[in-house]
């Protein structure tokens, strides 16, 4: 089976490969212009993008919008190829965020951890795409009868399976008992129920396939299961492009299979991380949260056993932290190039 290019809506990617958008940080105009220079779409992450403004600490909000502002332009001066956002529907100011970065005119907006509903109302009457990443087809199906209401569908839908890195729409004891369906069965059952709206509407809606990619084979095996696309992140935090601090890339290429773990995340949801001294000290023991960034509408700085977004920014900053990461990490063992990640997977 060859690969094909990837079509949403008049973007088209000369590969089919998104590069997933990890934050704090992780992934901003570097990584996100490189990816896209190789023919793919380069994701900046847009969860407090603002950390390194210098009035992030008083002003977050102010600082995260300036910096979508800044990081789009400066993705755009590095590529002319096709470039998202991803934003998490579960933080404070979400829309505030989307419509800044639809105001700086970016192809793609990314958006997952709770149901983007508010999208298409967000990006109406610009050229703005939409793609909202679910974890089985019962949430593809609650967003697209939603998103008919605004006369709307979504641009693409990306099928994010228990392996990935980050947040994960599962419950914990299914991802710790390992009773999650397997990305390809999730990804067979979301190109079902889009096919039916595509041969009802009369429009194509690429479904794209996220978690744990890690070769050419894995591509393979989720083509024939119906992905036209597919999001890859872990692959591409050990490259010289990545934004990420070098001890944030090095914790990827030592990590051994026995330090990825699956922790509860204050944003209320298992997420997959490296075990490291972070883990051991704040998550599993708890520590005192003396700063809040409101970064999330839910969040009781009181109950928390620690602060996502401190822990975040430690990571990114190379000082221990949080390192967020998918499974099989095992192929990763050294810093490479995005060129190298990727004509490694498409062969
Ligand atoms: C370090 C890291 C940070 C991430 N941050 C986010 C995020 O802020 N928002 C989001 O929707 N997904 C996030 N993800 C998920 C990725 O975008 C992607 O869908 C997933 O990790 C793909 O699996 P892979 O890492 O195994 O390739 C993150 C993943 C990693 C590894």
């Amino acid at each position: 089976m060859e690969l094909k290019e990837l079509k949403i809506g008049n973007l088209t990617a000369a590969i089919p490969i998104i590069q997933g958008g990890m934050g704090i940080g992780v992934s901003l105009s570097g990584l996100a212009a490189a990816v896209a220079n190789e023919g793919g779409i380069g994701t900046i992450s847009g969860v407090q993008i603002g950390f390194r403004e210098p009035d992030f600490a008083v002003n977050p909000v102010e600082a995260n919008l300036r910096a979508i502002g800044k990081e789009i332009k400066k993705a755009r001066e590095k590529t002319k190829g096709i470039l998202a956002i991803n934003i998490m529907a579960a933080i404070s100011n979400y829309e505030l965020y989307v419509k800044k970065a639809v105001e700086e005119k970016i192809d793609l907006i990314v958006s997952g951890a709770g149901l983007p509903l508010s999208l298409p109302k967000l990006v109406e009457g610009t050229s703005t795409k939409i793609a909202p990443i679910v974890s089985s087809a019962k949430a593809a199906g609650i967003i697209i009868r939603s998103y008919l209401k605004n006369k709307r569908l979504p641009d693409a839908v990306i099928v994010e399976g228990p392996l990935a890195g980050g947040h994960l729409g599962f419950k914990m004891n299914e991802i710790l008992e390992e009773k999650c369906a397997s990305l390809k069965e999730i990804v067979k059952e979301v190109k079902e129920l889009i096919t039916g709206i595509e041969k009802e509407h009369g429009v194509t809606i690429p479904v794209i396939a996220a978690g744990g990619i890690r070769t050419k084979e894995d591509i393979m095996g989720l083509q024939e299961a119906g992905a036209d696309g597919f999001q890859i992140a872990s692959l591409f935090v050990s490259t010289i492009e990545c934004d990420a601090h070098e001890n944030f890339k090095l914790a990827y290429v030592n990590a051994e299979k026995s330090d990825e773990m699956i922790i509860k995340s204050p944003v209320g949801m298992p997420a997959r991380a490296i075990r490291n001294k972070f883990i051991t000290d704040s998550v599993e023991n708890g520590c005192v949260v003396s700063k809040c960034y409101k970064c999330m509408p839910n969040c009781n700085p009181a109950t928390i056993p620690y602060c996502i977004s401190s822990g975040l920014i430690d990571a990114v900053e190379g000082r221990g932290g949080l390192i967020f990461s998918g499974a099989n990490l095992e192929v990763i063992n050294k810093i490479t190039t995005v060129k190298e990640v990727i004509s490694r997977l498409i062969g």
